[in-house]
């Protein structure tokens, strides 16, 4: 070591020295790591994606906050089955992906129950009913679903709108316009790009009613059958999913539902569903 290294070690070394010292008048240095008593358990926090560009049932406000429908159902739910949860803005397709791969640990998104899903992930009791809903121009003469028949239409990729219309039209017909997300699929009706969008009733009366410059009008068809929204968790997790039900058990026997549902419909839901709520 030469003189000049061995000069500046030492000033290190004394550096070292005089801040451990003054360190110790002020507290205890802290103890190390490993030397500490056991840290609590750290509290599970679950990971619940949803697709935040479906308002009412979830989106982004100004503040870039995941609010809506859902959130507060699944933040009720949580509170009542004592377990925390996080929610993670995912895109709609690759949600369910996600899911099995365990990067969430619930969606809440609007998700239809459906026998097709079911054989690869596990769902909740439902908590809400829904239908598909057909937005067209006010000047269109479209009156029934069948109508749609030779039409361009505008579906979200991989929703049960997006089956429905699938089905009506043949899943490789030119004339399915697939969207990432509803608004997207709304906003090309508006620009002439789609004759029609099939997407869910709560939705699509949403975007109509918040959109008067769009001139919409929304046509209902029995023929499209009754939807039930689920939260779901990967396949064989019934642990949580026991948690889940338990929760919504509770916010439905106390009223907490009927108030949640309120504040995003404005009726309680006995009095008015979704699709008579918003038809003026
Ligand atoms: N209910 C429909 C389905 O399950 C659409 C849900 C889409 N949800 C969303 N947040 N983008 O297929």
């Amino acid at each position: 070591m030469n003189k000049r290294r061995f000069l500046n070690t030492s000033g290190l070394l004394l550096a070292g020295v005089l801040l451990a010292a003054c360190g110790k008048k002020e507290e205890p240095p802290a103890p190390a790591p490993v030397a500490s008593a056991p840290a609590p358990a750290p509290v599970k926090v679950y990971v619940v994606g949803t697709d935040a560009a479906y308002a009412p049932f979830e989106s982004q406000n100004e503040k870039g906050e995941i609010v809506g429908f859902d959130i507060d159902v699944v933040t009720a739910v949580a509170a009542k089955a004592g377990i925390q949860v996080k929610f993670v803005n995912t895109p709609w397709e690759g949600i369910f992906n996600a899911l099995g791969q365990g990067d969430r640990d619930l969606v809440v998104s609007a998700v239809t129950i459906t026998e097709e899903r079911k054989g690869t992930m596990d769902f909740s009791d439902p908590y809400f009913d829904a239908a598909q809903l057909i937005a067209v121009k006010e000047t269109s003469k479209v009156s029934k679903f069948g109508d749609l028949k030779k039409l361009k239409v505008g579906v979200q990729t991989g929703t049960t709108g997006d089956e429905a219309v699938s089905k009506l039209l043949g899943k490789t017909n030119t004339n399915v316009k697939r969207f990432e997300s509803t608004p997207l699929a709304l906003k090309e009706l508006e620009a002439g790009g789609v004759d029609a969008v099939v997407a869910d009733n709560g939705v699509v009366i949403h975007y109509v009613a918040n959109n008067p410059g769009g001139k919409f009008k929304t046509v209902s068809d029995k023929e499209f059958v009754p939807e039930q929204y689920g939260i779901a968790v990967k396949k064989g997790n019934t642990e949580l999913l026991a948690k889940l039900n338990e929760g919504l058990k509770a916010i439905k026997a106390d009223g907490t539902y009927d108030q949640i549902y309120a504040k995003t419909f404005g009726a309680p839901p006995a009095a008015a569903a979704p699709a008579s709520a918003a038809s003026k």
